[in-house]
């Protein structure tokens, strides 16, 4: 890339599809899985910090980090080094079955880094579904109870345990009953589209209320309830901010019934909110946090991180071939080295940055009805009226089809959000041409 290509980025040079892109689309549509949700037709060839360059040579700015994976932008130095390095002494050896200096590394590290005094213990998978599927286990195990109670709108993952805890959209559930007994789903803290209407500041946090008023009442007895599991920040349903008394309140709840309470950090996580976990925001403890995403800068890795004493499970009752893979440790850990060392405060000023600069954008369009987030997982909500708040889900798919058309790769979230999650490193610049780009889009759709 020369510099003069690096200081017009996004750069888009042929039609959208390019030419080599369209043969690859043609032939993985012959041969892939046609469930994927691929939303444009965006063939990668390389990526270097918030840069994607396609295999048509046209140059993007990258404001999904592959979902939230590579925060540290794509092939930073120091990951690509550390992963060298390592895949020189050993690639793979099975921490289900052997020791290595990284697996037990990153999980002193982990557990070190966990909210909380209490010890922790770190058990180590490839996804994020199988961080939660390890934290579904484990809390039964450890209750010896059955039920778990999770939250509308919220992602947890697609195998068979998380699917059971998913409740975002409809068509991720549909056709694969029946899911995974003992399983119910309860209103989330979502005030801009509060789920038993009412409004915050005079609702005594009604969803959580609602869990014991009708729950516990209705249908589940606390005393079988093994956990709640929840993201602090809903992801995938539209990077939902609940307010400090959510989680405050589902936490006494949880202390008052010995339930145990399950943070899902799998998009949230690893300093994309400007702190290390999310629920830091809300100050809370967990007994079990779920990690996968942007813990290892790209490369398969998941973790999940549970209080010592949770984690009593005996040898030989969970484990995975490839959870805890050498090369994936060492990436994980420069990853955590860089966050430290200042991606996390950069996700915080940036994020402070774009924040604005989404809020002036508010200003100017109507179809903007909410700008939330923290940190560098923001996003805005389209409504076709503010009052009402009807979803514009329509308009906002034609939005990020244009924004791609215009070389800034965008993400869609909950019904009619656009999420703005990119790699950690941007500077304010890179902030400032994504929302250029975003304002010229909404003109030319209001136009
Ligand atoms: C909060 C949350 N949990 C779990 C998952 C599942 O992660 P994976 O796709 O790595 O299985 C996701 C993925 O988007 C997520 O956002």
């Amino acid at each position: 890339m020369t510099y003069q290509e690096l200081i017009q980025i996004p750069m888009i040079k042929t039609m959208l599809p390019g030419p080599i892109a369209s043969r690859i689309i043609a032939q993985d549509e012959e041969y892939t899985s046609p469930s994927y949700t691929r939303f444009y037709p965006l063939v990668v060839r390389r990526g270097k910090g918030a840069i994607i360059e396609d295999v048509d040579g046209n140059l993007f700015l990258d404001f999904t980090s592959g979902i939230a994976v590579c925060s540290t932008g794509h092939c930073h130095p120091r990951i690509v080094d550390a992963i060298k390095k390592q895949s020189e002494l050993l690639l793979h050896m099975s921490g289900t079955d052997f020791y290595y200096a990284p697996q037990a590394d990153l999980a002193k590290k982990l557990a070190l880094l966990a909210p909380g005094t209490s010890p922790k213990k770190v058990f180590f998978a490839n996804s994020g579904t199988e961080s939660v599927e390890a934290a579904f286990k484990l809390a039964r195990y450890h209750t010896k109870r059955k039920q778990i109670i999770s939250f509308f709108g919220g992602f947890h993952g697609r195998t068979m345990g998380s699917l059971s805890l998913t409740a975002s959209k409809t068509i991720q559930r549909k056709g694969f009953d029946p899911l995974i007994p003992g399983v119910s789903h309860a209103p989330f803290g979502n005030c801009y589209r509060c789920p038993v209407n009412k409004t915050f500041g005079t609702c005594g946090i009604a969803c959580v209320e609602s869990i014991e008023k009708q729950l516990f009442r209705h249908t589940v007895s606390p005393d079988e309830v093994a956990a709640f599991i929840v993201e602090p920040i809903q992801g995938e349903g539209g990077y939902v901010v609940p307010p400090f008394e959510f989680h405050r309140d589902l936490k006494a709840l949880a202390e008052k019934h010995g339930i145990l309470y399950i943070a899902d950090e799998v998009q949230s996580g690893m300093g994309r909110t400007g702190k290390m976990f999310a629920i830091d925001h809300y100050g809370i403890e967990p007994d079990i946090i779920c990690l996968a995403k942007g813990i290892a800068s790209g490369l398969p890795l998941g973790a999940m991180i549970a209080k010592a004493e949770i984690m009593d499970w005996p040898k030989g009752s969970h484990a995975s071939t490839f959870g805890g893979n050498p090369v994936a440790c060492v990436a994980a850990l420069e990853t955590i080295a860089l966050l430290e060392e200042g991606l996390m405060d950069n996700a915080q000023h940036v994020g402070e940055f774009l924040f604005e600069l989404l809020l002036a954008l508010k200003d100017k369009h109507a179809l903007i009805g909410d700008v939330r987030g923290k940190g560098l997982m923001l996003a805005i909500d389209l409504v076709k009226n503010r009052e009402s708040k009807e979803p514009a889900g329509v308009e906002r798919d034609a939005i990020v089809q244009a924004c791609f058309k215009k070389g800034l790769l965008l993400l869609g979230c909950g019904l009619s959000g656009i999420r703005f999650c990119p790699p950690l490193i941007i500077k304010d610049h890179e902030a400032a041409t994504a929302v250029r780009i975003l304002d010229e889009v909404l003109s030319e759709l209001k136009g």
